[in-house]
């Protein structure tokens, strides 16, 4: 905080009155099952977007950040996109939808810096989308309800906390930020993780009745992420592609989503399907299933149970739905072999990215520099390792 903070002084030659902080997500298991009203379990890691800001009266809005050049300013009733400033799209995008639901914000400057590593499929966008909203929320205080939004009267910086449920009309209205604005038809999962977090605990997604809940992970388990250094980009339009194939086969079945489709039913109807159509939803349907048992596996403390279901999980990446690459196949065989891995499979939307690991404390320093080692060996690639915390949601 103390370097965007100092950011700020530079760029703007006064002090912020406003930090906000949102963490970045690890999907830990159920993978591309949001959109398809399915369940997921995730957790806020101890990777941060941060903004520092303060109001301005000459109604611009003046965006910095510390990754990239240059500074973005336009008009607070202006709001377009700048194609040579695509990072802001982000903070646009909110800005958009947040005017829509009635929130009256003028002139602002904001310093933005990040933790999260881009492309690691940690999700920065969102957490970038969820500090954007935060941050105008404390610069001009407002309550946001399913469908709009109520000014309050301003007290200091200070806006009241915000409950569970505005947590998720916040967490909606960044999503739609993202696919109105941005073009990425993403689901609920990164936006809900970012706000959710509770330290030291799994989140638990129902994407279909929009209901969280939270469980510990057991102790002397860590959490390690290995990145592939094999960049993604969503808005690449895979993405999207995936996402119609899910739809398409929920069409073809008569659900509304996949979520309604159980193995037994999949494989009893599959010549309704094309091949693609079927392999897509063997993935999310099988994924399901995996979120399913793995939370009862947790809640019995069976975590070497629940890592299988990691490794099952990749497995269906890899060969079904194809969202996984030769090097991130290769970190989870390199982590498969290690004595204290108990899991391991790609986390997010996937092509590139970074995998996520369960590991025995007792021996994650080894796996960490081991996996490194092997990896490099075999791909040239060299992997970031690193044990993630579990950390609260944005604040
Ligand atoms: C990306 C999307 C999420 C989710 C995951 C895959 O992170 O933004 O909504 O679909 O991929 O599970």
């Amino acid at each position: 905080m103390q370097e965007v903070e100092q950011f700020f002084r530079e760029q703007f030659g006064s002090p912020p009155s406003v930090f906000v902080q949102a963490p970045g997500r690890l999907e830990l298991l159920g993978n591309h099952t949001d959109y398809n009203e399915g369940l997921v379990m995730s957790l806020a890691a101890d990777k941060y977007i941060y903004i520092v800001s303060q109001r301005r009266n000459d109604g611009r809005i003046e965006l910095a950040s510390t990754a990239f050049e240059g500074r973005e300013t336009f008009p607070f009733d202006r709001i377009d996109k700048n194609p040579a400033a695509p990072w802001a799209d982000y903070v646009k995008g909110v800005l958009v939808q947040l005017r829509e639901r009635g929130v009256r914000f003028t002139g602002f400057n904001a310093a933005i810096h990040g933790t999260i590593p881009l492309g690691a499929g940690m999700s920065s966008s969102a957490a970038l989308e969820i500090a954007s909203a935060l941050t105008v929320r404390r610069l001009f205080p407002f309550h946001l309800t399913e469908t709009r939004a109520v000014m309050l009267a301003r007290n200091g910086e200070n806006a009241p906390a915000i409950d569970k449920q505005e947590r998720m009309s916040l967490a909606k209205l960044c999503q739609t930020a993202e696919s109105e604005f941005v073009g990425v038809n993403c689901g609920l999962l990164d936006q809900i993780s970012s706000l959710y977090g509770k330290a030291s605990q799994v989140i638990q997604i129902d994407c279909r009745h929009l209901s969280i809940e939270h469980q510990p992970l057991p102790a002397g388990v860590a959490v390690v992420v290995c990145d592939s250094g094999v960049k993604h980009s969503l808005a690449a339009g895979d993405y999207n592609a995936l996402r119609r194939h899910c739809e398409s086969a929920a069409r073809s079945l008569g659900v509304r989503a996949l979520r309604s489709v159980t193995p037994e039913e999949l494989r009893a109807k599959k010549n309704r399907l094309n091949e693609r159509d079927y392999e897509c939803a063997c993935h999310v349907v099988g994924e399901n299933q995996r979120v399913l048992f793995g939370e009862r596996a947790l809640r019995q403390g069976d975590i070497r149970q629940f890592g299988q279901f990691l490794f099952q999980s990749h497995e269906s990446s890899r060969d079904c739905f194809k969202n996984s690459c030769p090097e991130l196949d290769m970190l989870v065989e390199i982590a498969r072999s290690h004595p204290s891995c108990i899991g391991a499979r790609l986390t997010g939307g996937g092509f590139g990215g970074a995998t996520i690991n369960l590991v025995e404390q007792s021996g994650v320093r080894d796996f960490q520099s081991s996996v490194a080692a092997r990896y490099q060996e075999s791909t040239g690639r060299k992997s970031d390792v690193w044990i993630c915390q579990i950390v609260d949601g944005a604040e």
